[in-house]
């Protein structure tokens, strides 16, 4: 899987990049991420990306031509591209959502800042256009590395124990919550391990999981 991510700020991603599971995943060539600087595809001497609202209002407005350079550029002479906005506008992000984008080849995932994008970019192309929640964050860039990191861990090879997709939340039918987690020691201060846990006995711990997950689910 190929990713390519159109920012006005590159450097955000290489803490997340640069580290765990997501790191791991590049190393083994099981996804590549590239980082464009939408800046580089501006034609004009200050490298301005943005320009103030038509009709006068607040801030500023992500001008059409630099996105529009960029997403031709990457497309170039390329198979087609799923092409996701990230954008408060967007229908939320879910982990149905993150299985299916995860079955894609090639990503391109554009992230706004300001007030948002000229409208001609949502017209120029076939965008997917997604929210990671209904509140409104200064950029894209948290919203993309949030979209890569459910993505990038559901392909095949990422985690090492694929059974630990099957049991999680949101992925099992009904989406029902995960059931509690206990590791050693069985006493922690005045904290106790529940005893089924520790007997040994498989079908009782499976039942008291069920039940667990069940009281969490009507909780929620
Ligand atoms: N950009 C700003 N806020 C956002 C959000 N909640 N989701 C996606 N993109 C955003």
């Amino acid at each position: 899987m190929i990713i390519d991510v159109i920012t006005l700020f590159p450097q955000m991603f290489q803490g997340f990049l640069m580290e765990s599971i997501i790191h791991r995943a590049q190393k083994a060539k099981l996804v590549r991420i590239n980082l464009h600087n939408l800046r580089d595809y501006t034609l004009n001497k200050h490298r301005k990306v943005d320009d103030r609202p038509y009709g006068g209002g607040p801030g500023m407005v992500l001008s059409p031509e630099p996105i529009f350079r960029a997403v031709e550029h990457l497309e170039k002479n390329k198979s087609r591209s799923h092409k996701i906005l990230l954008t408060p506008q967007g229908k939320r992000f879910t982990q149905t959502k993150a299985k299916k984008l995860s079955q894609e080849k090639r990503l391109i995932l554009l992230c706004g800042h300001y007030e948002g994008f000229d409208e001609r970019v949502r017209q120029g192309f076939d965008w997917d256009e997604i929210s990671i929640g209904d509140y409104v964050l200064t950029g894209g860039e948290l919203p993309a590395m949030v979209v890569l990191d459910a993505i990038i861990r559901l392909r095949p090879g990422v985690l090492g124990n694929p059974t630990s997709l099957k049991d999680e939340s949101f992925s099992i039918k009904g989406k029902q919550l995960d059931y509690p987690q206990y590791t050693r020691p069985p006493k922690f201060r005045e904290l106790t391990v529940p005893d089924v846990l520790l007997s040994g006995h498989h079908q009782a711990i499976s039942k008291w999981r069920q039940k667990q997950s069940r009281k969490r689910t009507r909780k929620q």
